[in-house]
């Protein structure tokens, strides 16, 4: 599909409110809570946009919006030029390819019942990509893409190490070759050791595929979401940072202005404050 001119992506004003409801056999909608309230941006055509902010303040209600896993409670997402905020399922079907989704838990997201080969050839089955030949070549290739190996095809993701496990998501959400990759805390599950190996790989991937991504991170100094389960005030992203991530790893530090975050090798440039 050609590439409209402007932003890949435009957030404008989203909300989302998850209904909290009561009762055993009919449930009334007791409060709300506010994940995403009025929250507007921008991500540039092969830039890396940094989502900060505490947990349970709404960044993966936002990065899970973008790729309109649930319709939204009030807003407009703009994807490559086109309005996406109410596309049917059906209509979304196209746009699957293009956006995809990195997931928090490497342990949850992957089905422990499926083989590797198929946990990264769904979407190409999905999408009719290939016969079954063809599809085991993209897959292995794949594989060898992300640092695994080709053998790995017939192995369960029990058998991988946390880190390996998170290269196979990478693998997965790669697969259809999407132009913008939302990846929602894509370390905060793995060992310290090897949380640079997966960044490192993200910000290589990203040149090879000309990706454009959505980097969800803890902001430093985050606490636990206590309130999760309770109606709260609207709450706002503290920070949406935005990189070229060609020039800098989605790695980021606090430094003396609350507006401006620093990488090791660059400066986030705040894109919007919330
Ligand atoms: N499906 C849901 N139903 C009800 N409430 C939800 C749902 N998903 C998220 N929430 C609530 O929305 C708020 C934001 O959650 P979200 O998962 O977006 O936070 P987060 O910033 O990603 O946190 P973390 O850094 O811990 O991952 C939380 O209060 C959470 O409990
Ligand atoms: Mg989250």
């Amino acid at each position: 599909m050609a590439s409209a001119p402007g932003p890949l992506l435009q957030a404008e004003h989203v909300v989302k409110y998850f209904p909290i409801k009561r009762g055993i056999l009919i449930q009334r909608e007791v409060a709300q809570v506010h994940a995403v309230d009025d929250v507007s941006l921008e991500v540039q055509r092969g830039e890396t946009l940094g989502l900060v902010g505490e947990s349970g303040c709404g960044k993966s209600t936002l990065g899970r919006s973008f790729v309109r896993l649930f319709p939204l409670t009030d807003g407009r997402i703009v994807f490559d030029g086109q309005d996406i905020t109410r596309l049917s399922r059906r209509g979304m079907r196209p746009l699957r390819r293009e956006l995809q989704i990195i997931f928090q838990d490497p342990y949850a997201s992957l089905n422990p019942r499926k083989r590797v080969g198929q946990i990264v050839g769904a979407p190409l089955a999905i999408h009719g990509i290939g016969d079954r030949r063809e599809r085991k070549r993209q897959v292995q290739e794949l594989l060898e893409k992300v640092g695994l190996s080709p053998e790995h095809y017939n192995r369960f993701p029990h058998e991988f190490s946390g880190g390996q496990r998170q290269r196979i998501g990478v693998a997965r959400a790669l697969a259809l070759r999407p132009k913008l990759v939302i990846a929602d805390e894509p370390v905060s599950a793995l060992d310290v050791s090897i949380q640079a190996q997966v960044i490192n790989l993200l910000a290589d991937l990203q040149e090879d595929f000309e990706l454009t991504y959505v980097f969800i991170a803890h902001g430093p100094g985050s606490a636990s979401s206590s309130r999760a389960t309770s109606p709260r005030r609207s709450t706002r992203l503290p920070a949406a940072v935005s990189t070229h991530a060609a020039a800098t790893r989605p790695r980021c530090a606090r430094s003396s202005s609350r507006r401006s975050w620093t990488t090791g090798t660059g400066t986030w440039r705040p894109v919007t404050t919330l």
